[in-house]
């Protein structure tokens, strides 16, 4: 301490003879106040935040989210779990925007959320922001499912497409062909229930819920109806092929094909039950495939995977085009690296690796054919061509009220409480309604 004194007693000196000396030594012992807090301030990592589906969130963590961190030491991802039903996911991401203190930096958005989302003003304009060669690899259809009124707003990290799984050695043991159509997965189930191979026959989305939405889409495009027309805003959910479609689905419940609970059941339910080895089919999405082929699944090397059939008669069954994609909210606080992170994100290498963990479907065309992708998954050529015929949901700014009513009505016809005519024509009108109030704000 005796080193310092010659020091003090000079620096006191000074403090009492000069009032400049003294306003100096405040200005300097603020301004490294102020640099030690600015400091470590500004050399702290942008973090960007995003809301996922929960079953989601392990592998984009572990692939996508790990590798551009590492490459971009400054921007971290900070990955929120949210349920496991897709609407619901949309109703946080809603409800933060609506109120106005989002904290998301980047949405993980479903196909169908585009053109509310970018209506809304919800979305950051990414249209000139990625380079043209980085959107030519991408399917046609999960690409424009991001534009709104010629804009782009979101790039897809996945597609998705519903599949048909079956039980592939119970129908070989049984000497059966796997089902042409919507009849024959009822008379195989039946065959093999009564043979006590199998519980049930079909498990498949029943919950008012999304995932109800997409399976009917694929009953009604295997019956020849449709939804609405998103070009003419025509509703077709009352004409006889909807309600066909609706009888169908109340049917495999009613010959005891499906479990009563089926009416309660999302995605994964579905897949426990199916992979404890308790149903002969399974309607669900191509990440089933990785899961029940897992060493520690008791149906690992048992089950066969086919597109949706249609019902007898016709010939051009349908599968429901699903998939996500990424978004920029736009009161981000961080629009450089978040634009960063999405082509990041959806661009060829990291893509490759995601997929590959997940076993989800590609939106980079290449990848269903790529080697080391198809060395895994030999099943992705064929998932090519499903998801090129796959089915859209209508593509229109009112879509989530759309399938809202869909899935009121759809419910109370499985639950017996309307007929599926009844509740078809109900959920018509008010679709009707909802389009019409749509255009009567736009003509305001
Ligand atoms: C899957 C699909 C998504 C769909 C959802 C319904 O996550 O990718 O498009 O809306 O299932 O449950």
């Amino acid at each position: 301490m005796k080193f310092f004194s010659p020091f003090k007693q000079t620096w006191s000196a000074w403090w009492r003879r000069s009032k400049l000396f003294r306003y100096l030594s405040l200005f300097g012992a603020f301004a490294a106040a102020a640099l030690l807090i600015i400091l470590p301030a500004l050399s702290q990592p942008v973090t960007l935040r995003i809301l996922m589906l929960a079953p989601d969130v392990a592998s984009f963590k572990d692939t996508l989210v790990k590798e551009f961190e590492q490459q971009n030491p400054g921007i971290r991802v900070e990955i929120l779990e949210g349920p496991n039903a897709a609407n619901a996911v949309e109703d946080l991401y809603s409800s933060a925007f609506l109120l106005g203190n989002s904290p998301y930096d980047l949405i993980n958005m479903d196909v169908v959320w585009t053109p509310k989302f970018a209506a809304a003003g919800w979305l950051m304009d990414l249209t000139g922001q990625v380079p043209q060669q980085e959107l030519t690899g991408f399917s046609q259809n999960d690409l424009e499912s991001g534009r709104y009124q010629d804009k782009l707003y979101r790039l897809p990290t996945r597609s998705d497409a519903g599949v048909l799984y079956y039980r592939k050695d119970l129908l070989e043991a049984a000497g059966l062909e796997p089902p042409k159509t919507f009849e024959d997965i009822v008379t195989i189930s039946k065959t093999l229930q009564d043979k006590n191979a199998a519980r049930w026959g079909y498990v498949w989305q029943g919950r008012q819920y999304e995932g109800l939405a997409t399976v009917f889409v694929e009953a009604l495009k295997g019956f020849g109806g449709y939804w609405v027309n998103p070009d003419t805003l025509e509703v077709g959910l009352d004409k006889p092929e909807a309600i066909r479609a609706a009888e169908f689905l109340r049917s495999t419940i009613t010959e005891g094909i499906s479990p009563p609970g089926v009416t309660t059941y999302i995605e994964e339910d579905t897949r426990r039950i199916f992979q404890a080895g308790e149903a002969v089919f399974l309607r669900n999405w191509p990440y089933v495939w990785p899961l029940a082929n897992a060493d520690d699944s008791p149906l690992k090397g048992k089950v066969g995977i086919m597109p949706m059939v249609p019902a007898v008669g016709r010939t051009d069954g349908g599968s429901c085009l699903g998939g996500w994609g990424l978004g920029i909210a736009k009161t981000t606080r961080h629009p450089k690296e978040a634009l960063q992170a999405i082509r990041f994100m959806t661009s060829q290498e990291p893509q490759k690796r995601f997929i590959t963990e997940a076993g989800f479907v590609p939106s980079r065309r290449s990848l269903f054919t790529d080697p080391d992708v198809t060395a895994k998954y030999s099943h992705y050529p064929q998932l090519l061509e499903i998801s090129d015929n796959a089915v859209l949901r209508p593509s229109i700014a009112q879509y989530a009220q759309a399938s809202d009513i869909l899935q009121r009505y759809l419910s109370a016809a499985l639950t017996n409480q309307r007929s599926p005519e009844q509740a078809m024509q109900a959920a018509a009108q008010e679709t009707r309604r909802l389009l019409e109030a749509g255009k009567a704000a736009k003509r305001a």
